[in-house]
């Protein structure tokens, strides 16, 4: 009887464990997919029943999955999204991939220092899709569906586990608190998790999403972004030009509120950038925020999805910022041309 009530006990977690688990097959090509970030499962998740309406093929989270800050707290609260009735139902019927930020993975604003990483790492691994055979210090990972002509790549990112400190300014600043740390012997990615992306880069695709916490392209907000680190920030655009990558679309998270940022001033080709934030909260629209010369049209405040279909046949990309009710707020339609290198100057 014992024997038997811990075999039942090991399917139950089991079960519990592939709440998550739904994945997609490789050779499946992809022309839908929904992304977001931040939400509080504790506040409802309803905004997953707009998202499931335009049945995308799979779902990125984009970090701040949870917010907790003891690795006890995120325990329960990992248990809460996956108890949530309407994330349940998306979740069973939809694959959903993810990276973390801060809050899901150590405390405001953290870093490789966070004293619980690993601790948190196994609790991320065990709730999202994340290869089980895979051995790996940090939660980074990537995707290549569809075939030749067809493929589109989606990495990954693990901008916490290996993240130096932040430089934070010397004098308060009006809005938002770190300056620039141009010690080059800090990092984002750290030295492994770049030599991966460097392999991830060189292999073939058409198009590939380059999933970031938080933002890759903004250069004047003073919060948290790539720009805190500007010599790693140009590492990864010499990395997308040196391994001839094309096809590359950041999306990041983190903002609580939505945008499209763009930069192409000696750029291999135009670098594009949808941030969609947040699922379950988001800034209201008279919240300070500074001028952003890489914001492409209007910040949107609201909260929000993003969605990105795939024209394989056309060549085109349409890139879309959704409100709540899943009403289209921003998009942009971007053809695989403009996101590689003219023949003519590779
Ligand atoms: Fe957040």
């Amino acid at each position: 009887m014992k024997r038997k009530n811990s075999i039942v006990f090991f399917f139950l977690v089991l079960l519990a464990g592939n709440l998550f688990a739904k994945e997609l097959p490789a050779n499946k090509t992809i022309t839908k997919l929904a992304f977001g970030s931040c939400q509080r499962p504790e506040k409802g998740l309803g905004i997953y029943k707009s998202i499931a309406k335009l049945r995308p093929q799979l779902m990125l989270l984009m970090g701040d999955n949870i917010y907790a800050q003891s690795i006890e707290d995120k325990t329960k609260m990992y248990q809460t999204l996956k108890d949530n009735p309407d994330f349940k139902k998306f979740s069973d019927k939809f694959p959903v991939y993810a990276i973390w930020d801060d809050n899901d993975y150590g405390t405001q604003d953290s870093g490789a220092e966070y004293p619980f990483r690993k601790e948190s790492e196994k609790l991320f691994k065990s709730t999202f899709n994340f290869p089980k055979d895979l051995e790996r210090d940090g939660i980074y990972q990537s995707l290549m569906f569809g075939g030749e002509g067809k493929r589109l790549q989606i990495i990954l990112l693990d901008t916490r586990s290996f993240r130096s400190l932040l430089k934070l300014s010397s004098a308060p600043l009006q809005i938002g608190s770190y300056v620039h740390n141009e010690d080059k012997n800090t990092t984002i990615l750290g030295e492994a998790q770049w030599k991966w992306l460097e392999g991830e880069l060189r292999k073939p695709a058409e198009i590939r999403l380059i999933l970031t916490g938080f933002q890759f392209l903004a250069v004047d907000f003073h919060f948290e972004g790539w720009i805190n680190f500007p010599h790693e920030r140009e590492r990864m655009f010499e990395l997308v030009k040196s391994t001839n990558a094309g096809g590359v679309i950041f999306l990041s998270g983190d903002r609580h509120m939505a945008m499209f940022l763009h930069e192409s001033k000696n750029r291999p080709y135009e670098i594009w950038e949808a941030t969609a934030s947040g699922l379950t909260h988001a800034l209201p629209d008279t919240a300070p925020i500074e001028a952003e010369r890489n914001v492409d049209g209007k910040i949107y405040f609201g909260l929000n999805f993003g969605f990105l279909n795939i024209d394989w046949k056309n060549k085109f990309v349409k890139l879309q910022l959704r409100s709540e009710k899943g009403k289209v707020v921003r998009e942009k339609k971007l053809t695989f041309k403009s996101l590689h290198v003219a023949p003519e100057i590779k």
